[in-house]
């Protein structure tokens, strides 16, 4: 056993606590961008040190646009963290993206605005452009791959990123998918281009919670999300157990 940490776990909607972590201790980390969404749990899987930080807080009050993704994605650097696996709820657009099903997006379209989005934003001594072709680093995304392949999850999508916290119109919808967009959620972005200026590994795992805007006959409804995401949190914790052992 090291102090090594093996990866991070930003848990979204859905998943406010890691079940099976044993947790060792947890931490308020400061950071110059102001605090994280809350503090980072330090626990094991196994042999294995994981870390686990609520997205939305620990009981679930922040906001997607109001989530502070600098002061997260900082804390978990300056703790020592190199990857990290993002657990993300999403509304799915095409026919594969049904209800319940897990995925392992590969790209991503940024339809958000007004968010702080950058380290990279004043006093530069250069200014700098990330690459970001590939927005999620390949090597984790094949590592959750090769982790959830008796769970069928789903390789490769496009991920829209909306503003939130309302959800889209119909329309909207159907000019994602004409983009190109197979599942829509509003917390990818800024958060993987903030992992990415940081140097971090970051990969996600979205968790189809209902059918986007105009998808079905029904209006979308939270109980109807959070039902999906109850059903789905099983798979997605053993995901993320046989990520590590
Ligand atoms: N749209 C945006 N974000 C979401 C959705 C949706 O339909 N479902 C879960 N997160």
């Amino acid at each position: 056993m090291t102090d090594y940490i093996d990866f991070a776990v930003i848990g979204g909607t859905g998943l406010t606590a890691l079940e099976g972590l044993e947790i060792i201790h947890r931490e308020v980390v400061h950071t110059p961008y102001g605090e994280p969404s809350g503090q980072i749990t330090h626990g094991r899987i196994g042999e294995h040190r994981i870390v686990f930080l609520a997205r939305h807080g620990y009981s679930h009050t922040i906001p997607p646009h109001q989530i502070n993704y600098r002061a997260n994605m900082w804390a978990l650097k300056s703790i020592g963290v190199e990857k990290v696996v993002a657990i993300a709820a999403v509304g799915g657009i095409t026919p594969a993206m049904q209800p319940q099903a897990l995925v392992i997006p590969n790209q991503i379209i940024d339809y958000t605005y007004g968010r702080k989005h950058t380290y990279f934003d004043e006093g530069l001594e250069k200014v700098t452009h990330i690459d970001f072709s590939k927005p999620y680093c390949e090597e984790l995304r094949q590592a959750l791959l090769v982790a959830g392949k008796s769970l069928g999850v789903i390789d490769g999508a496009t991920y829209g990123a909306t503003q939130g916290p309302r959800l889209e119109t119909a329309a909207e919808i159907q000019r994602m998918e004409r983009d190109g967009c197979n599942v829509v959620g509003m917390t990818a972005m800024p958060e993987a281009a903030l992992a990415r200026e940081l140097g971090l590994c970051y990969a996600s795992c979205n968790v189809v919670a209902n059918w986007a805007a105009g998808k079905s006959e029904q209006l979308i409804t939270m109980d109807e999300i959070y039902a999906n995401l109850a059903q789905s949190m099983g798979r997605v914790r053993t995901l993320l157990r046989s990520l590590v052992c």
